[in-house]
């Protein structure tokens, strides 16, 4: 099998960026399960934060591997079928915090329970999507990576 040096460090920052968007997601779980205590306001606050976070730290990871990891992995499997239903995901996931967003942008100072409840169905649309996503990677993708810095013996 073909050598390539660089997936094994690769695999690794995938594996340590994953653990990092597993405690975003467990985030997002803690909003859901508590959002009728933290009302319209505290709710408010954390779409924020889960905002930030998904344009900081799940926008950047998606690109990074739309752009490098991706790439490698269909290099490797020998097709671009390899990644083509997690690049599909990823455009999913885009769309779902384009939701998110509008949802803010629309909220901003006339929250309603009609509003909250969007919002809290939104982010579990999200969290399911990704937490699927990220299993799918780990089983079906990142063994790829490992097979390939296997030594050939
Ligand atoms: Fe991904
Ligand atoms: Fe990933």
């Amino acid at each position: 099998m073909t050598a390539h040096p660089m997936t094994a460090g690769e695999s690794r920052f995938e594996a340590q960026e994953h653990r990092d968007l597993a405690l975003g997601l467990s985030h997002i779980d803690d909003t859901i399960g508590r959002a009728s205590e933290l009302g319209s306001e505290g709710l408010w606050a954390r779409l924020h934060d889960t905002l930030r976070w998904l344009d900081r730290d799940v926008r950047s990871h998606m690109a990074w591997e739309d752009r490098w990891l991706y790439p490698q992995l269909d290099e490797i499997a020998g097709t671009p079928w390899a990644t083509r239903s997690p690049r599909l995901e990823h455009r999913q996931i885009e769309t779902m915090i384009a939701s998110l967003e509008a949802d803010s942008a629309r909220w901003l100072g006339h929250a309603t329970p009609h509003t909250c409840a969007e919002v809290v169905q939104h982010l579990g649309a999200i969290r399911a999507i990704m937490t699927a996503h990220l299993e799918r990677e780990e089983r079906l993708l990142l063994p790829l990576l490992d097979d390939s810095t296997e030594d050939p013996g």
